[in-house]
């Protein structure tokens, strides 16, 4: 949902080639959040020039440009001793896809000020207005254009009274007169080689990368800053020093995500809301907090520069045409990850202190300091957006099976709308691959303030729900770069069902259910690999016979209510066919109406407590002439299934637990929706209007 990054370099000598593919490249990293349009701003000649290119569509569209302009303009490389650019990938909210709505904004024709922004202003219609009436013209529908032409006027207005701002402090009036949520990079010819990054809502990571040394330190000087001066209002803070020691020139970038920082650099500082760092013409750095709400106060002299633990391959596609099937391809590996030192191998596992001499068979170090306010509490809330509320619903019955808790499911976005009534004894979980999805943190936010305790089922390591949330479990599947969650998807069910073992670990009554599940889930990798082996090419010639149908829809119950729905997703999303995933307990109460020779159904039927129930709604299906046109997804061995084998198309996946036969059933969806996909010649990787990173409401 929009990608921001920014390059700034002291001291170095480099050229404005090499500002350029630095900047392009950080915006393919990035291109899995937005591809309506994207742009860039750099130095032109000299710091007071700048120079802007813009193009609609892909960040291939923008490179096209970027070449022609070092065929003309910059045919001869300007080496400066710095560079300062700022770079944009756009999923449009405000305006539609358009060079005008393009980012980077401008005050003015000359650029005084260079501003790109990921998030929304929400009081962006009366700034415009009282802009209008000082006589600002504005090129685009955008949001963002505001903010460029408002920190002109706050400029101007104190020029006018004698006075000069410095750049961050004209920045946090700028903050200040904004609601909404941003990360923002801004530029200026008037401030020279400086850069200004702050944000709220959305989020920003900073890179840095010193030229000789290896020798990076935060200085807990808290010294006000002196360009501040007397005038300093008292609500601006202490800056920070990140100072780089000995310095022989340093690189700075910035990113919405880590992800795109990697190949340059481990070394990362994660933005908190109201932060503002600001990089000096002399190429040093200070950063600021300037929020003035308990929680942000003076959480800036807590920074701390973390290291990366990411390689560059986890970011690339290899030999796969497309992220989405590498992504698809790692599961095998990526629920191993998932696993590494939580799910424990018996004999390793014997709890010496506990009295019962119940065995540890799990261990989610994030969660284990708070085990006792999870059993003192009434109730799970589990709370997620898309494919990570598919998850919660996969795994929502052994949780309140082994906890014995209630537990309900909340779409983020309603879960607000309703204001939820919450309560101290409350666990609320928040699910999300990137940790930013704006519902989910608003959910989240409103759950803290009611005082629940705040868990987090994240991948995104750093991002804002990881680091909001009181308590936690990373997922650690990797990267997910694809914008159709795949290897997320299998990683939450099996990080749920780890975290309902932990919460169950001491209950003696489980220990035999608990022990099965365990054992099924060390076993899951390999059973994931084999459907991946077995089923690829069935898929394909699948997606072949489906690929001019309108409609789709999928049908199961208990465990596979997720599949379906989760599969549904996955196929629409992708190849843009009406599909639907319904409880096959609903389909006498309106859906079966829909039900004919040719509506293509996916049945999902799995060897479990819902047997007997599934195999009605299949005669009730066969009954309306629902079976020339169905795929039954079931599980090898199943007897009662052979007698469809020559009516339906049969697709079949090992059998394993009935809490985790939904992990091996959702593959044949994933590779089916991909193969969809390929055969309508669409793009698998960055389906229309949608964006990886949801982050505005
Ligand atoms: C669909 C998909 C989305 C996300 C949703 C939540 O394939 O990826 O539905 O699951 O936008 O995103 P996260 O998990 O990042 O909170």
């Amino acid at each position: 949902m929009c990608g921001i990054f920014g390059y700034a370099n002291y001291g170095l000598c480099s050229d404005t080639h090499k500002v350029l593919d630095i900047l392009v490249n950080g915006l393919r990293r990035l291109e899995y959040r937005g591809y309506d349009s994207a742009g860039l701003a750099i130095n032109g000649t000299s710091p007071a020039d700048v120079v802007i290119v813009k193009a609609v569509g892909s960040v291939d569209n923008l490179e096209s440009s970027v070449n022609k302009l070092q065929q003309t303009r910059f045919e001869q490389p300007v080496q400066l001793p710095y560079h300062v650019g700022v770079a944009h990938t756009r999923w449009a909210t405000h305006g539609a896809p358009s060079v005008f709505n393009s980012h980077p904004h401008t005050s003015d024709s000359s650029g005084q000020f260079v501003v790109v922004h990921n998030g929304i202003i929400t009081n962006f219609k009366p700034i415009k207005e009282m802009l209008t009436s000082k006589h600002f013209e504005f090129d685009s529908d955008t949001d963002t254009e505001v903010i460029a032409k408002l920190l002109k006027y706050l400029y101007d207005t104190v020029r006018e009274n004698g006075e000069k701002l410095t750049f961050p402090r004209l920045v946090m009036h700028l903050v200040h007169a904004i609601d909404g949520a941003y990360a923002l990079l801004i530029r200026s010819t008037v401030y020279p080689n400086e850069l200004v990054a702050c944000k709220v809502g959305s989020p920003l990571v900073l890179g840095l990368k010193p030229a000789e040394r290896e020798h990076i330190s935060v200085i807990r000087s808290s010294a006000r800053d002196s360009h501040l001066g007397k005038k300093t209002p008292a609500r601006i803070p202490s800056a920070e020093e990140l100072s780089i020691d000995g310095f022989d020139g340093v690189e700075y970038f910035l990113s919405s995500d880590a992800s795109a920082l990697i190949e340059h650099t481990d070394k990362v500082v994660y933005f908190e809301d109201d932060d503002l760092v600001h990089i000096r013409s002399d190429g040093h750095l200070r950063m600021y907090n300037t929020g003035d709400s308990e929680t942000t106060r003076g959480i800036a002299s807590n920074r701390t520069i973390a290291t990366l633990d990411m390689e560059l391959e986890q970011i690339m596609k290899g030999s796969y045409p497309h992220f989405m099937l590498k992504e698809i391809y790692e599961q095998p590996e990526s629920l191993l990850q998932t696993m590494r030192g939580r799910v424990l191998i018996n004999s390793q596992s014997e709890n010496k202190t506990n009295a019962l001499q119940i065995k540890s068979d799990v261990h989610l170090g994030g969660i284990s300091q708070r085990l006792s306010d999870f059993k003192r509490s009434s109730r799970i809330i589990f709370v997620a957006c898309g494919t990570s509320f598919h998850s919660c619903i996969a795994a929502r019955q052994v949780m309140e099976e082994l906890t014995e808790l209630p537990v309900t499911i909340e779409l983020a976005s309603d879960f607000i709308d309703r204001r939820t009534p919450l309560f101290r004894s409350d666990v609320c979980v928040f699910v999300s691959q990137s940790g930013e999805t704006a519902d989910t943190l608003e959910a989240l936010r409103y759950a803290k303030k009611c005082q629940a305790l705040t868990v987090g089922v994240v991948n995104v390591v750093g991002s804002s729900i990881a680091r909001i949330t009181d308590c936690g479990v990373h997922l650690n599947a990797g990267a997910e770069i694809g914008v159709a969650s795949t290897k997320a998807y299998t990683s939450q069910i099996i990080t749920i069902v780890i975290f309902a073992l932990q919460l169950s670990l001491d209950s003696r009554s489980k220990q035999v259910r608990r022990k099965e599940i365990h054992d099924a889930l060390l076993a899951l990798p390999a059973l994931v690999k084999k459907t991946l082996t077995d089923l690829d090419e069935h898929m394909k010639a699948i997606a072949q016979r489906l690929r001019d149908n309108t409609s789709i829809l999928l049908f199961g119950r208990g465990y596979q209510y997720a599949t379906c729905l989760e599969g549904a997703l996955k196929i629409k999303e992708l190849s843009y066919i009406h599909t639907e995933g319904i409880h096959a307990g609903e389909l006498k109460h309106g859906p079966l109406a829909l039900i004919d020779e040719n509506m293509p159904v996916i049945l999902f039927a799995s060897q479990d407590a819902c047997a007997n129930k599934v195999q009605n709604a299949l005669h009730q299906l066969m009954a309306r002439g629902g079976i020339s046109n169905m795929i039954i997804i079931g599980t090898e061995g199943d007897s009662n299934l052979e007698a469809f084998r020559d009516k339906a198309q049969l697709v079949l996946v090992p059998q394993t637990v009935d809490c985790l036969q939904c992990v091996l059933s959702i593959i044949p969806m994933q590779l089916l929706s991909y193969h969809l996909t390929v055969a309508r010649g669409l793009n698998v990787d960055q389906p229309r209007s949608l964006a990886k990173s949801v982050t505005v409401e």
